[in-house]
């Protein structure tokens, strides 16, 4: 590659700025820069609102990790990659056939159903959070991890028992400082563990993705796992970190917190939710990208065969794309048209339950424990800086 020599290294550390801001060095990056990743590539850094939605929407632009030149996160993701290429790393037409099958399961009208059984299950595990002697808990143990978790695995038909196993493999996929070894290891034990349940499935059928896609006769069992450890792990740690770290922003921001909790509108929870979803757009250090034919942003040329990070995280912050200070919190500020979903073929698939799983945990949980505050004062929570999904390892509350 021909880059700068200095080209700074990305992931930029969050440490020395606001944990619920993007990193100040990649706040102060060009439109168009090359930065230098874990392998000594240096692939090309998209910062702006425009630029990023453009190329991802962009057919010269590949997601296909296992190409030469991809700028991927880290050398365990490669291995996996490498090993069983998920279809989020496919490009179209390969990667539509996979969405075509499933994005029947994801639809407005589907998830609307559920919607009644998300509620039951925020508040029963409310219930016991409450009903502890001690006013004290760990949010993400006791509300934002089980209540998306319960729900993957109902829409999956995965056994909810699993969830130590999973989790625990889940966290290993997504560390930034796993080796390649210990990655493949923990996936090739959840790729068992999903198997397992398929041939089940196969042989029992319930009312379940798994169940359905074994009963579609169109894939095999290895394609139909590879799709349920997809939806596993992206159905429930972005939703989990989401929860506790937007509780975590709400708490740090009492006015906000009380607008939420204060307006019956359910709009007004609605737009909370695309607003924290912008502010911190958990799915961070780009998403990654490979340009298949010559490029122009802003005077650069981008060949073909160059890496690109489109930095959603700066983009969201963008003051073209989200006018009256982008950088404070808004829960009434119309964020909808935000990319923490990402945009164009990969969008997230599973944004509709995602949103839902948002409204539900933020308006229960302010509406029914009002007096909800920090146990730990902001800058002494652990948050997840090695990992690819942030949030936090835990969340110290009191009520
Ligand atoms: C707040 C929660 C969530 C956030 C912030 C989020 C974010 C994202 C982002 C940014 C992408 C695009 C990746 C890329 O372009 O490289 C994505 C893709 C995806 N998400 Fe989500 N997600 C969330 C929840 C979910 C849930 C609940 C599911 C459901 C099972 C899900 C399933 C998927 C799948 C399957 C893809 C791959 C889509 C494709 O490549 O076509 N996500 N998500």
């Amino acid at each position: 590659m021909n880059g700068a020599i200095d080209a700074p290294a990305f992931p930029m550390a969050r440490e020395r700025g606001c944990p619920f801001d993007p990193p100040p060095q990649l706040r102060r990056s060009e439109r168009i820069s090359r930065v230098r990743i874990w392998d000594g590539s240096e692939p090309w850094l998209i910062t702006e609102y425009d630029d990023v939605r453009a190329l991802l929407g962009d057919p010269r632009v590949s997601a296909d990790a296992t190409r030469a030149g991809y700028p991927i996160s880290t050398v365990a993701l490669r291995a996996a990659v490498q090993r069983n290429r998920p279809f989020m790393s496919m490009d179209d037409p390969e990667h539509a056939e996979y969405r075509r099958l499933l994005t029947g399961y994801f639809s407005v009208k589907r998830l609307e159903r559920m919607r009644p059984r998300i509620q039951q299950t925020a508040d029963r595990l409310l219930d016991e959070m409450l009903a502890q002697p001690i006013r004290a808990a760990d949010l993400i143990s006791a509300f934002a991890l089980p209540l998306p978790s319960l729900v993957i695995c109902e829409l999956l038909g995965v056994p909810y028992a699993e969830r130590d196993r999973f989790h625990r493999l889940a966290g290993t996929s997504i560390s930034t400082v796993t080796s390649a070894e210990e990655a493949g290891m923990a996936a090739e034990e959840l790729l068992g563990l999903i198997r397992a349940v398929v041939i089940e499935r196969q042989a029992k059928p319930a009312d379940d993705i798994l169940s359905h896609l074994t009963q579609s006769g169109r894939l095999s069992v290895d394609e139909i796992t590879g799709i349920g450890k997809i939806l596993l792990m992206a159905g429930h740690e972005t939703s989990a970190n989401m929860i506790s770290l937007g509780t975590a922003l709400l708490l740090a921001n009492p006015e906000q917190a009380a607008a939420l909790r204060d307006d019956d509108d359910p709009s007004v929870v609605a737009s909370a939710v695309e607003e924290l979803l912008r502010f911190l757009t958990v799915v961070h250090h780009g998403r990654r990208r490979l340009a298949v034919a010559d490029i122009e942003i802003g005077g650069v040329r981008i060949e073909a065969g160059e890496g690109l990070i489109l930095a959603i995280e700066t983009a969201n912050r963008d003051p073209r794309a989200f006018p009256g200070d982008p950088d404070v919190l808004d829960i009434r500020r119309n964020a909808r048209s935000h990319l923490a979903f990402a945009f164009g073929p990969h969008q997230c698939l599973g944004q509709t339950l995602a949103r839902m799983e948002l409204q539900v945990a933020y308006g229960t949980l302010f509406r029914r424990v009002p007096s909800l505050a920090l146990a730990t004062p902001v800058h002494e929570l652990p948050f997840k800086h090695d990992m690819r999904i942030y949030g936090l390892h835990a969340l110290p509350v009191t009520w």
